[in-house]
């Protein structure tokens, strides 16, 4: 039994196997329709969300389970002062599983060490969306029938775009994937994520501020929302720069690329490209709930006791971050590990720890 607040919790192995589960339980869902009898998935949000938290209930009512939760930080005991690790205790009595969202980086990671059943971070500040990813793999698998040997366009907010982060550490795994990183300079993504690919594995970046630039190159094209209610106080009153995904700017693509987006959309796509058969954004939503079934069900499957997993931190270090959940709740561990380049790293929310 394992949380996933990461997509690297999952080898590239259990991801396969998760999206063909998924494939599987589209085409014969009746075959799934008892597997989570009895069981119950808690839906904690701290967040506004439609998708996630709709499409993990959905996909949790689809296996024969219940579900409980909050969709509001206000109706919880949290808006009186509960901290992340007693609510995740009260929960896991209550619930079989747990799928958190919070403004706090490394919330759900918190949560984690203190249930005694597997937490899913369904997203954590500007950290990261590891589920959502899980959707993007699905849609980019079933198009093309592989996810390495890949040219990817990430457009807009890299900096606070949670999604963008998931999907990049994923995409880093497999061979021969070339990833173009299209954003305005100060919304440029962090350098904890682009940590060395694996040896042998051919990955190469390129940044640009054209979404024009490699249009012509790309399978995939991967829109995102600027994250405006991440930004702090000084970046607030710039403008950052935007980019609109139109007919006209797709000319120059191919004609097999697939245009995909986390959702929701404010103007990054225009509604006219909604009718151009490589806009695959709404499909990519309807994946999200049979991956997060397979999720669900291979987790709940899983009759191992979950294990905290090991790690200190030397005396007197703290996490720089002031968005880290271990910043905001003074009372959890500090917890960190080396990063590739020696320095010491926050396991909540891979910051610095000085
Ligand atoms: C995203 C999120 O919440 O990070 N939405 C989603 O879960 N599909 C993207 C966003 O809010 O921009």
């Amino acid at each position: 039994m394992k949380d996933i607040i990461n997509i690297l919790d999952m080898t590239t192995r259990e991801i396969d196997a998760l999206i063909d589960m998924a494939e599987d339980i589209k085409a014969y869902p009746e075959r799934y329709s008892e597997t989570c009898r009895g069981r119950t998935l808690a839906t904690l949000f701290f967040e506004p969300s439609t998708r996630t938290r709709l499409s993990f209930e959905a996909a949790m009512y689809s296996l024969g389970g219940n579900c409980l939760g909050f969709s509001q930080e206000n109706t919880s005991s949290v808006a009186k002062g509960e901290s992340i690790a007693d609510t995740a205790r009260i929960v896991s009595i209550y619930s079989d599983i747990i799928v958190m969202r919070h403004y706090a980086e490394g919330a759900p990671y918190a949560a984690g060490l203190y249930a005694t059943v597997p937490v899913i971070n369904a997203g954590d500040g500007g950290h990261n969306h590891p589920t959502q990813t899980l959707t993007d793999l699905c849609t980019i698998k079933k198009e093309f029938g592989r996810l390495d040997r890949l040219t990817i366009g990430i457009c807009g907010d890299l900096k606070y775009g949670r999604t963008t982060h998931s999907l990049i550490s994923a995409m880093l795994r497999y061979d021969n994937v070339r990833l173009v990183l299209i954003s305005p300079p100060s919304l440029s993504l962090p350098d904890y994520i682009k940590r060395e690919p694996p040896a042998g594995r051919n990955v190469s970046f390129v940044e640009t501020a054209s979404l024009d630039e490699y249009m012509g190159e790309l399978d995939v094209l991967y829109m995102t929302r600027i994250q405006k209610e991440r930004f702090d106080q000084s970046e607030r009153s710039g403008a950052p720069g935007k980019y609109i995904l139109t007919p006209e700017k797709l000319k120059g693509a191919k004609k097999e690329m697939c245009i995909l987006h986390p959702l929701p959309r404010v103007d990054e796509i225009s509604v006219a490209v909604d009718s151009d058969p490589r806009a695959r954004y709404f499909e990519e939503a309807e994946h999200g709930k049979y991956i997060r079934m397979a999720l669900i069900l291979s987790l709940l499957s899983d009759t191992q006791t979950k294990k905290t997993p090991d790690c200190e931190c030397p005396g007197g270090k703290k996490c720089v971050n002031k968005k880290c959940i271990s910043y905001v709740e003074s009372t959890l561990p500090q917890r960190v590990y080396p990063a590739p380049d020696k320095t010491l790293r926050c396991c909540y929310c891979d910051a610095d720890v000085r």
